[in-house]
Formats: structure tokens, C-alpha cells, sequence
């Protein structure tokens, strides 16, 4: 009787747990897994203490290590996202580890505002399409912006939270190829991505379409363009949703047929070289007045000097270059083409950025770069390098939830942001996750403006390499431009931008600022060295 009794305490018990985790919104993994799901907050809690004994180290894991995505973790919740007690990293002992060099003295006015939560206005140093006079030309309202996931490889809650983040971040969402679904439609103003399937932007035969492009653009809050040739993680490949996926709603977002295989081929039938790209881009200019770029890993560098030669010689030019690295994400890519396809970012971007300069482009283009840029001390790596912003993919996928399983190629996703079953994407919550999201990338501007003003300057596309070194061993540090073999006067915006980029910064500084913010411009000298 005792035990009939306890058995039955004990069901109603776990029945009750059951309801709360069905019925709560802040945890997918509970809405998903009721009850069993809290085996995985307790492991998370004493994860330290097993990794200590037992399993990996902080920074062991792969492709973002324990402390990377717990810092995107409490940012993401506002949370103390300090490291107590001092780095566990082996600095001394780690080929290639990042050091940004602080100055004692600098021009730039430290804010003191208290750091959680902290705003931080930073826009682009550049004014993305005024160098080819585009209609819509525009200065991004923020360095740090979504990279392109698209509905598909993402859930419907996924996209929201994301879209409704951007819009509370104040940054752009690429839609990634998958076009623009009701989901984008959520407040945040979006980079259509224009893939080799032409998306929401091709005919009954999966050829580009002009006037559906129009449509689809005039529907969206769209700032920009972007033509995709490649992605990092499985470049020279193209893609496949699979028909089990193409619910109704995909089929009508991407303009394909419901429950067939959806087909991204490797390459663009619209244009076949150099040529024809620039004409399909300034044709894209011109019908819709946004400006145009493209998105591509490195691998071969043949079509970047024929895109830089053409672009000087005619006129015609992209205005925005999307380096994606190697080490880049992926709903789903066969391991060799994950593994070793296509640069890693930074010598990928170096080797690009360097034909434009040699060409003397560099000023007129806008860099994003992309591949694991979501954690401060990377992104600072990008801007010395000459990126003008950062997209973010995988790291504002953590923000809204996902615990890297590592299974979106399954459709299995515990935490709904990469899966289209129902009953998993429902455990997503699009409001509360898109606080977070939004919390994340405010807290990625505030680090990257701190590090900026420890370097000395007020923004960070003011960052040059001579401010960075790369560990090589105990005794060795290479700056940044000798690993990449810059010139230390290279990476920097225009001069009028600069000028322009600090004006701006200023504006909005100092929050309790200890020094006067006058004076910074000659941080960057005319040559741009520092
Ligand atoms: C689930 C998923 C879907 C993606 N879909 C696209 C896409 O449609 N188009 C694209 O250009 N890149 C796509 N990417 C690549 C990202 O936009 C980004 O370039 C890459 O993941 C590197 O950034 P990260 O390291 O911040 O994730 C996708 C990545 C992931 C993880
Ligand atoms: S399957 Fe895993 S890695 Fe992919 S989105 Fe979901 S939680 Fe993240």
C-alpha cells in the first residue's frame, strides 16, 4: 500500500515536471524532451568537474570549444559571461594563438559605461554601393550582421527569432539561398542571396527570372544583394533539400514543386565567366537600384584577378565581397569538402584583399568576411585584415538555442533551430530567443569596441595588423601583416572614410568617456599606418 502510494506520488510527480516543460518556452530542449531533458542541464552544470577528470578541456571541442560557446551562451542571456581566475589557454605552447596589442596612450576616449548589456553604435566605415552611385546605396548600421541560413536548413522559428533579432540588433539577416520566407518577414531588414537555384527569383524551369527577382525584392524590407558562387564549407558542390523536406511552404517560398528534390547546382547558369557575372550584376544594379555583391570562398585565384583586371578596366564592379573560410558551416556537406576544400578565412581573405589592393580597388569595395568571426578575438583578426564586417552564422545559431550536436544534417536538431519536424522546431521560441540573439550581437560590438579602444582607435575597422600578432612558439610572435604579407599601411578604409568613421564614433561617445574624443583621426595617418 506504502509503495502504491509513493509509486503514485512519484508518477504525479514527473507528470507535473511533464506539463511544466511541455507548457514553459524558455528551453526548446525541454519543450522537445520533457523531463529527460534536465539530464542535460545537470550534465551541463557539472560538465566542468567530469571534463576536469574524466572527458575534454575548455577549449578541446570542435568546431566551437566549451568556453567559446559558453561565452556566446551568457551573452547571449546577459549573463556574467567573465572568465574567473585567468586564461586556461596554453598561450605559449599554441602555434598561431592571437595577441591584440593594447597601447598605454591612445587618441581614442575609453567608454565607462558598465560593460553587460552595454549598447554600442557601430556601422560599417564604408558606405555599402555609393562608390558605383548606387540607387539604394547605404552605410550598414552595424559591423556585425547574420550570415546567410537558409529556411530549410533552418526551422520556421529559427528564421523569426533570427529576423526578430536582427531587427532588435539593429543588423541585416542574409537570407541565405533558400529565399525569403513569411518567417524573414519579421522586422529585420535582410541581404537577399541570389543562388545558382534562384530561389524565389526563377521561372517554372529553374532559370533566373527578372521580374520575379522584382517581385521578391519589393515584398521584403531587401537593403542589398548578394550572388552566391560559393560557400566554405562545400564550395564547387552546390546543394540538395531533400523532397521529404520541401513542405508546402518551402515549395511556395522557394518557387519550386512540393516533395521533390530541391537542387542547388554547383554552378550559375544565368553567367558562365567573369563577364558575364559583372553584367548580371550591374543589370541587377540598375533594375533594382540595391546594391550588388557576391559571396564566394578561395580556392584558385585565377577568377579574382580576372574580376579585379576587369573591374579596373571597364567600370563595372561588385560592391560588396563576401569571403566565406573554409572552416565555414553547413546544414549538411560531405566531410571532404567540409574538411578540405577552399582556404580557411584568413588566408583565403588575405590573398583576395591583396589583388584588390594591388589594383587599388580595395577602398571601393565592402569586405564581409565570415567563418567562425562570432568570437571577438577572430573578428578583430578580420577587421586588421581589411574586412569592413563580419557575418555571423553559426555563432547566432548558438545564441537562439543550438547546443552543437552537430546533427542538422538529419533532421534530427533537439533544440528545433535546424530541423523542419513540427514537434522539434516547436520547442523554439521565436520571442524569447530573439532577445537573445539580439543580446549576443550587441555584446560581440561592445567586445569589439573595447578591443578597438585598448588598441587605441574608436572603431574597429581602424584596427591595423600591426596591432596583432600571431604566436609561433615560446619566443616567436610574427605581426600579422609579415604572416599574411601585407603591407602594415594596408586594411584600412579611405582616408574621407576614416575621417568620416571617427566623426560618427565620436558622435556617440563618450558614455562617461575619460578623455576628450577630439583629435583621434591622426591614428590612422594618411599612409593609414600606424
Ligand atoms: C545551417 C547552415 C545553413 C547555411 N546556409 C547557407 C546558405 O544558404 N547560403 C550561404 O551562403 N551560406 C550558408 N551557410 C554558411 C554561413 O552563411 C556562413 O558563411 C558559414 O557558416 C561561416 O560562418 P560561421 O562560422 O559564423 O557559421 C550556412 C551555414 C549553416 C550552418
Ligand atoms: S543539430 Fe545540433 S548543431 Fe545543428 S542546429 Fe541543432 S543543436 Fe545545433
Amino acid at each position: 500500500m506504502k509503495w502504491t502510494r509513493a509509486s503514485l506520488g512519484a508518477a504525479a510527480a514527473v507528470a507535473s515536471v511533464a506539463a511544466h516543460d511541455l507548457l514553459q518556452r524558455r528551453h526548446a530542449i525541454l519543450r522537445n524532451f520533457p523531463v529527460i531533458g534536465h539530464g542535460r542541464y545537470l550534465i551541463e552544470r557539472i560538465g566542468p568537474e567530469l571534463r576536469q577528470y574524466v572527458v575534454a578541456g575548455n577549449d578541446e571541442e570542435r568546431p566551437f570549444t566549451r568556453d567559446q560557446r559558453r561565452w556566446v551562451y551568457a551573452s547571449a542571456k546577459l549573463e556574467n559571461n567573465n572568465f574567473g581566475f585567468g586564461t586556461d589557454n596554453d598561450i605559449e605552447r599554441t602555434p598561431g594563438y592571437v595577441i591584440i596589442k593594447h597601447r598605454t596612450f591612445g587618441p581614442a576616449a575609453p567608454r565607462t559605461a558598465s560593460h553587460t548589456g552595454e549598447q554600442a553604435w557601430m556601422p560599417c566605415a564604408k558606405v555599402l554601393g555609393a562608390p558605383r552611385g548606387r540607387r539604394h546605396a547605404f552605410r550598414p548600421d552595424s559591423v556585425v550582421n547574420i550570415s546567410g541560413m537558409s529556411f530549410g536548413a533552418l526551422s520556421a522559428n529559427a528564421i523569426t527569432a533570427l529576423n526578430r533579432g536582427a531587427a532588435l540588433a539593429g543588423c541585416l539577416q542574409n537570407t541565405g539561398e533558400g529565399s525569403i520566407s513569411p518567417y524573414h518577414r519579421s522586422g529585420g531588414d535582410l541581404v537577399y542571396q541570389i543562388g545558382s537555384g534562384y530561389f524565389g527569383c526563377r521561372d517554372e524551369r529553374g532559370r533566373f527570372d527578372l521580374a520575379r527577382l522584382k517581385d521578391t525584392v519589393a515584398s521584403a524590407p531587401v537593403r542589398a544583394l548578394e550572388v552566391k558562387l560559393s560557400q566554405g564549407a562545400k564550395p564547387g558542390l552546390g546543394g540538395v533539400l531533400p523532397g521529404a523536406k520541401v513542405s508546402a511552404e518551402i515549395a511556395a517560398t522557394r518557387g519550386v514543386p512540393r516533395g521533390v528534390d530541391c537542387v542547388s547546382p554547383s554552378r550559375h547558369a544565368a553567367f558562365a565567366d567573369v563577364d558575364g557575372m559583372l553584367d548580371f550584376v550591374e543589370m541587377l544594379a540598375d533594375e533594382t537600384g540595391l546594391p550588388v555583391g557576391i559571396k564566394a570562398a578561395v580556392g584558385e585565384l585565377g577568377f579574382w584577378h580576372e574580376l579585379v583586371s576587369r573591374m579596373a578596366s571597364t567600370g563595372r564592379g561588385v560592391d560588396h565581397v563576401t569571403i566565406d573560410g573554409g572552416e565555414g558551416g553547413t546544414g549538411a556537406a560531405p566531410l571532404v569538402f567540409a574538411d578540405s576544400v577552399s582556404l580557411p578565412f584568413r588566408l583565403g581573405f588575405g590573398r583576395v584583399y591583396k589583388i584588390f589592393v594591388e589594383a587599388g580597388l580595395h577602398e571601393r569595395v565592402v569586405f564581409v568576411g565570415s567563418g567562425k568571426l562570432g568570437l571577438p578575438e577572430n573578428a578583430v583578426v578580420a577587421f586588421a585584415l581589411g574586412a569592413d564586417l563580419v557575418n555571423v552564422g553559426r555563432e547566432a545559431m548558438l545564441s537562439v538555442g543550438c547546443v552543437q550536436a552537430q546533427k542538422c544534417h538529419t533532421d534530427h536538431c533537439p533544440t528545433g533551430v535546424a530541423t523542419q519536424n513540427p514537434w522539434l522546431a516547436r520547442g523554439l521560441d521565436p520571442t524569447s530567443k530573439a532577445v537573445r540573439c539580439a543580446n549576443y550581437i550587441r555584446t560581440l560590438r561592445r567586445d569589439l569596441l573595447k578591443l578597438a579602444e585598448a588598441t587605441g582607435v574608436p572603431h574597429p575597422g581602424l584596427i591595423g595588423t600591426g596591432s596583432v600578432e600571431i604566436l609561433t612558439g615560446q619566443s616567436e610572435a610574427t605581426p600579422l601583416h609579415e604572416v599574411y604579407g601585407y603591407d602594415p599601411a594596408w586594411g584600412f578604409p579611405s582616408a574621407a572614410d576614416r575621417a568620416e568613421i571617427v566623426r560618427l564614433m565620436l558622435q556617440t561617445a563618450p558614455e562617461g568617456g575619460s578623455t576628450p574624443g577630439a583629435d583621434t583621426s591622426p591614428a590612422v595617418s594618411a599612409s593609414g599606418a600606424r
